[in-house]
């Protein structure tokens, strides 16, 4: 038995999708059980459970030999991802898959590969064999809600990046096409995979796709980190979280590997791809 955390998200949900099709037997966490009821049609053993009631994941893990980890970046993720931890430990869970990110070190100077690292050193040190998940930005982080919108409505989109500054970006579907092999396959143990996207862009060019694909233009927008900052806070964004996406844009990734096409066996997804399969979010 497998267990899916994070199951209705970006990716836990794509993991879902992947394994349904392999005949994997699965159990996911769950939330709210109610809003999860499409992933029960698919004859996936629903549990209700929340990372603050460590209680509740003892019973979703009961009999599990692997469990995918995924929890949202938070102050508490730390706390709440070792207490999965021991849950695994006492139910005999034999591997973990975490999601983690790229370049989860000690000396990051992002806060959210920082807490990643803590997690990864709490695994390492608990017995239990893993595997770590360290994607580099989603793509999917452009259909936020307020991006997206921004898109749709106005015609740009805004980041604290310079225009021409190449980065990388990684599509969930293809991290979880990895970690759909880890849970599913032998000979993963041990490993940590670094996920990226198959080319650099700057965000002039991503503009020029979306201008592409949409058949008008979309024009990009620099702005300086404080005033994305602000605009973040202004819009309700804890102090914590306004910070992290701040440090996020300042340490982008700009190497390519070739993890996808190793583990996956598949070709990593464009963002000239990722637009298409999404066009609908940035159309008004
Ligand atoms: N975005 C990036 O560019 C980026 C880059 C590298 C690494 N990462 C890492 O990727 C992870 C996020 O992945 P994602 O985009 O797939 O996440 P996501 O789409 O935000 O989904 C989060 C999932 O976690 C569940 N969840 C949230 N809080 C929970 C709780 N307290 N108890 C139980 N379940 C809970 C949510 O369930 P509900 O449906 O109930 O809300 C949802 O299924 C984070 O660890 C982040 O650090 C992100």
């Amino acid at each position: 038995m497998i267990l899916i955390t994070g199951a209705t998200g970006n990716i836990g949900s794509q993991v879902i999708k992947l394994l349904v099709h392999e005949h994997v037997p699965m159990r996911a966490l769950v939330r709210d059980v109610q809003r999860a009821s499409t992933l029960k049609a698919n004859g996936i053993e629903l549990v209700q459970g929340e990372f603050e009631k460590p209680e509740t994941l003892e019973a979703a893990l009961a009999g599990v030999e692997r469990a995918f980890l995924l929890l949202p970046s938070s102050p508490v993720q730390v706390q709440q991802q070792c207490a999965f931890v021991d849950a695994a430990r006492r139910a005999w869970v034999r591997h973990i898959v975490k999601l983690s990110g790229a370049g989860a070190s000690e000396d990051n100077p992002q806060q959210f590969a920082r807490w990643h690292w803590q997690v990864e050193q709490y695994i390492r040190q608990s017995g239990l064999a893993f595997t770590f998940i360290q994607p580099i930005y989603f793509m999917q982080n452009f259909l936020g809600k307020d991006t997206a919108e921004m898109i749709a409505q106005q015609q740009r989109f805004v980041v604290p990046v310079k225009a021409d500054f190449k980065f990388n970006m990684v599509d969930a579907r293809d991290i979880a096409a990895v970690v759909a092999k880890t849970l599913s396959e032998p000979g993963h143990e041990g490993q940590t995979y670094v996920l990226t996207g198959p080319e650099l862009l700057s965000s002039r060019e991503q503009a020029e796709k979306f201008s592409q694909a949409l058949g008008h233009l979309i024009t990009f927008v620099e702005l300086a980190p404080a005033t994305f900052k602000h605009i973040l806070l202004g819009a309700g964004q804890p102090q914590w979280l306004a910070e992290g996406v701040i440090e996020l844009f300042e340490n982008l990734d700009t190497y390519v590997t070739d993890t996808v096409e190793r583990v996956a066996k598949k070709e990593p997804i464009t963002f000239e791809q990722f637009i298409r399969d999404h066009l609908r979010a940035f159309q008004s």
